[in-house]
């Protein structure tokens, strides 16, 4: 029995109950909670799916001309993957901002419909711009792993991802169910009803992908420990691939604790092209979409600079092998999901580095589960 009391008045207490059990938080067989919660992927990805079976209905803005994103670290990421896809895809204005730069305004509906993204939903960076915005009259649409947590009493509507628990520190299964979620929302606000279709059809076969993937798990640990002997590491993408290309990063940058930077690859002439050595690896995003061809160019370029590349392929790769050290083969899906593949070899990548260097991998010093301090 449990009474809980106000200014010793007795509260009345609403049970609710929670889906999740105390074994899903438990490491079963796997030597580190990541590597599980990697694994865990395609079943997060298809219960967060099963839940969504008619889409993303319930929108509290119905047709919103813009949307505004809102995040942190990693949920950041899955905001830039929706702001991607989202303009790509239909008239709606979408912008992803970084929670904590988000100065609160206050002039009536100017955001449109605005999105949060926290997978702990306890985020106080991202909670506070959304608190002002909610006092100002906006709309809130909360996207988080947790029920009951902070976001979710907060938001409007809800969308809830079924990762499940996750223990470590760095995400990873909430990340990715957090891009199904977001292509679903693409989905829904595109009035092209092929694009929409194309969208739902890919994250039927999402998990079957992701499962294909992880199955070549050693040819990618076989990468991570050559990966492992550097301490600086560039990685390179192009459109939707960006937000996994700066995922990369922050999964080495906190799991394998080596200095990462990713950004889009042709931003690498007006600057890091001074840094390129042949101790400088680079991990290129190499999708088979319109950037193909602007990414293999700049494979090449890189390699005439004597950097080592690792190209992550789907699709054709004869012309790039001449020019990268090692290509990892990708499985094909619809364009637009490819970043959500793409995500888990980052994270096997990160995870088996980390592991070759000797890191705290499930606990990376300094940080937290869920920061919940400005
Ligand atoms: O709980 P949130 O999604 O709001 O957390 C935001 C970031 O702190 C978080 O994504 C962090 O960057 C990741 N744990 C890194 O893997």
């Amino acid at each position: 029995e449990l009474k809980v009391y106000r200014d010793g008045v007795e509260h009345p207490l609403q049970i609710r109950k929670l889906s999740w059990t105390s074994g899903q938080t438990e490491k079963n067989g796997y030597e580190h909670f990541m590597l599980k919660e990697i694994h865990e992927q395609p079943t997060a990805l298809r219960d967060t799916l099963a839940s969504y079976p008619d889409g993303l209905p319930g929108l509290p803005v119905e047709s919103p001309e813009r949307l505004l994103l809102l995040a942190c670290g990693t949920s950041y990421h899955a905001a830039l993957y929706a702001e991607l896809l989202i303009t790509s895809s239909s008239n709606v204005s979408a912008r992803a901002h970084v929670a904590s730069e988000y100065a609160a305004r206050t002039r009536g509906n100017s955001e449109g419909l605005v999105v949060a993204i926290s997978q702990s939903g306890e985020t106080a960076d991202t909670l506070a711009p959304i608190r002002a915005l909610k006092a100002a009259g906006h709309s809130i649409v909360g996207v988080t792993n947790v029920q009951e947590s902070s976001l979710d009493r907060l938001a409007d509507t809800v969308f809830l991802t079924k990762a499940g628990p996750e223990v470590a520190v760095a995400s990873t299964k909430t990340f990715t169910t957090q891009m199904a979620l977001m292509a679903l929302l693409a989905a829904e606000l595109t009035d092209d009803a092929q694009v929409a279709s194309d969208i739902r059809s890919g994250l039927r076969s999402l998990p079957g992908k992701v499962e294909q993937l992880i199955a070549r798990s050693d040819e990618i640990q076989k990468v991570a420990e050559w990966l492992a002997g550097f301490d600086h590491a560039f990685i390179v993408a192009k459109g939707a691939q960006v937000p996994v290309a700066l995922e990369a990063a922050l999964k080495l940058k906190e799991v394998a604790y080596m200095h990462a930077e990713g950004m889009p690859a042709s931003e690498l002439k007006h600057g890091p092209f001074a840094l390129l050595t042949p101790e400088t690896p680079v991990l290129a995003m190499v999708p088979d979409d319109e950037n193909r061809a602007r990414m293999v160019t700049t494979i090449r370029e890189i390699s005439a600079r004597g950097a080592p590349v690792v190209a992550l392929v789907d699709g054709e790769s004869a012309d790039i092998a001449e020019f990268a050290r090692t290509i990892v083969q990708m499985p094909g899906i619809h364009g637009s999901l490819a970043p959500i593949i793409y995500t888990v070899a980052v994270q096997l990548i990160s995870y088996y580095c980390g592991k070759a260097r000797g890191c705290p991998i499930d606990r990376p010093r300094n940080l937290a589960k869920s920061v919940t301090v400005h």
